[in-house]
């Protein structure tokens, strides 16, 4: 959510900015500015994506060797040229970018109109820039103070990079819950609000903590102090990311790639953890913490959209396979409907980016009332990984398509893992049904990719429901969520309203909408309920629904009934959601580009929400 990206050092900054901001455009992506600095501060911005502000530097032929930019996802005020970022003071010498969130702008705002600050947009974040203005004149300070003075006042979340033209050699970056990562070069140095514009420049980062204000100047170490003064030594480490895995790689769209990298990221986060051949799991992560897992009151995981959806088939598969009792919340509710929880509790939080603020939020509370937190994370170093007392990567790799596809089986795939490795501990697992898992989830890439290439048969059947204007979704079981799902992966990219629904639930009110113009996509592969499946899919013929039903391979019955059939490799049904989910991404992204929608940043949404 906003994306920001600075630099100082001998090259001429606007070219690498604009590069910097086109890579982190999946953040946001309704505005777009730079300030450079040479003299005085220039300051370029415009509504809409990047290129538009690309189109007005091509003209504009800004110049300068330090610089900050900001692609931006409005909260206050509309996406418009004057509320874009960057943002500067009255006397327009201090310039800065921001991403998160000033809780107490308006009285802020208030308080610096009447020393007789001019505002210019609607936005939080200017307020800061005035508000550094009047520290830096009333106490003569150098802008790092000035800063620190001025984040005093401040309530909210934030990462902040500061340039003023009084001191044309310096940048001031800072941060509180919300990321930002400083990259390393020659006599030169970067910024950024995650590490993918960074990798093609430099490997060595260092990550900025929590109320840290770090000083950037080119021939001079890189200084770091805590927002109470205390310095800190850098912690300088190794960025393990290609610039091929920001790239598309052939396809035209990243979610599109994402999808297909799906049998890979899913045996990246399998490798080391399953031994198919000599029947094992481990998850290093959790071996400490498993007797407290295992004798926990409950295990409650936690996570919003895509992520919290991976949480319930999470519920599903621990309460099956390991015995233990899980309840699934919304992060957004656990953090303020008062819930009881202690030290007897352990809490599971999953997250691709790490740094959703709601899921944030709720660990923090959780923390303080004891729960022991476990991380189930992509984005390595992020806040929440940071946060939590435990956990596992799900090592997916950078996820660069909103619609979040990737991620969400390697959740799946390491939430399997932890059933299996405690089911075992727990003896809930009989040994033939231990190896069978275990033979059978190493096995799932190759089935994914078996999927994968019924692409083109997926396509000519989103052809069919291109145009309606309401879907639904049906699964049982372990394919309820996954129902879920899918209709979330329909709305987000293509707009369609799209529903999902445990298939028994139909009967007690949906069914009313059936008539032929809802296309209904059934996920029929369970076996412990098909005769029930067989009925639902009946009962929505009836009233002359269109069915798209998802099928274990070599099913008749349920193919006779559907307009359209999608056949599945045969697995267990726990790990049935791993192979179900694939079609219905397929299926979302094919009706997208049909309608010719912004598959990979959907009007609205942006890749990591850091806002509450
Ligand atoms: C949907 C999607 C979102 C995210 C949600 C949580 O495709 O991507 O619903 O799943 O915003 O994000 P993370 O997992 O980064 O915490």
């Amino acid at each position: 959510m906003c994306g920001i990206v600075a630099y100082v050092g001998s090259k001429e900054a606007s070219p690498i900015l604009l590069h910097g901001l086109k890579r982190l455009e999946y953040r946001g992506y309704d505005s777009a500015g730079i300030a450079v600095l040479n003299d005085q501060v220039n300051v370029l911005k415009k509504k809409g994506k990047v290129d538009e502000l690309k189109k007005l530097t091509q003209k504009l032929k800004p110049t300068g060797t330090l610089g900050i930019g900001h692609t931006r996802w409005a909260t206050h005020g509309a996406p418009s040229d004057v509320n874009a970022h960057p943002h500067t003071s009255t006397d327009g010498k201090i310039a800065l970018v921001h991403n998160g969130i000033f809780e107490n702008c308006d009285t802020l705002r208030s308080a610096l109109q009447k020393l007789g600050h001019t505002f210019r947009s609607e936005t939080d974040t200017e307020v800061l820039a005035h508000l550094i203005q009047e520290y830096k004149s009333r106490y003569n300070v150098p802008l790092e103070e000035s800063v620190r003075l001025a984040l005093e006042k401040v309530v909210g979340a934030y990462a902040i990079v500061v340039m003023d033209q009084d001191e044309p050699n310096k940048l001031i970056a800072a941060r509180k819950a919300s990321p930002l990562v400083i990259g390393l070069g020659k006599n030169e140095f970067y910024v950024a609000s995650d590490a993918t514009p960074l990798v093609e420049h430099t490997r060595e980062v260092v990550y900025l903590q929590d109320e840290e204000i770090a000083v950037l100047e080119p021939g001079q170490k890189l200084s770091i102090k805590t927002f109470r003064n205390e310095p800190q030594k850098p912690a300088i480490v190794e960025l393990d990311m290609e610039i091929e895995e920001l790239e598309k790689g052939g396809f035209p769209h990243f979610m599109l790639k994402e999808i297909h990298q799906q049998p890979d990221t899913i045996a990246d986060c399998m490798r080391g953890r399953l031994n198919a051949k000599e029947v094992w799991t481990r998850l290093g992560g959790m071996e400490t913490y498993r007797e407290r897992m295992m004798n926990a009151n409950r295990l409650i995981i936690t996570g919003c959209g895509t992520s919290w959806h991976a949480g319930l088939i999470g519920e599903y598969l621990i309460e099956d396979l390991a015995r233990i009792p899980v309840e699934v919340e919304y992060a957004s509710e656990l953090r303020y409907r008062n819930p009881v929880i202690n030290s007897g509790d352990v809490v599971i939080a999953l997250s691709q980016s790490g740094e959703t603020a709601d899921t944030l939020a709720a660990l923090q509370h959780v923390k303080e009332k004891g729960a022991l937190i476990y991380g189930i994370v992509n984005a390595v170093g992020s806040s929440i990984a940071r946060i939590t007392d435990a956990g596992s990567y799900i090592h997916a790799g950078p996820e660069i398509g909103v619609a979040s596809t990737k991620a969400f089986t390697a959740q799946l795939t390491l939430l399997s893992l932890m059933a299996i490795t405690l089911g075992k501990a727990n003896n809930t697992l009989h040994p033939e049904y231990y190896k069978e898992l275990v033979k059978e989830l190493g096995e799932i890439p190759n089935k994914v990719r078996n999927i994968l290439a019924k692409d083109e048969t997926i396509k000519q059947i989103a052809a069919s429901i291109k145009d309606a204007s309401n879907a639904l979704y049906l699964g049982r079981g372990y394919n309820f969520p996954v129902a879920l799902e899918g209709a979330l992966k329909l709305k987000e990219i293509s707009y369609i309203h799209a529903e999902g629904y445990p298939a028994a639930e139909m009967k007690h009110g949906p069914i009313a909408l059936i008539d032929e113009n809802m296309p209904v996509i059934v996920l029929a592969t369970n076996l412990s309920a098909y005769d029930k499946i067989v009925s639902n899919v009946q009962e929505v013929k009836a009233r002359k629904g269109m069915v798209i039903s998802v099928v274990t391979e070599g099913d008749k019955r349920i193919k006779q009934l559907s307009d359209y059939t999608i056949e599945i490799p045969r697995t267990i049904e726990p790990l049935t959601p791993l192979l179900s989910v694939i079609p219905l991404q397929l299926l979302s992204y094919h009706v997208a580009v049909m309608r010719d929608c912004n598959v990979d940043q959907p009007r609205n949404l942006a890749k990591s929400v850091t806002v509450e």
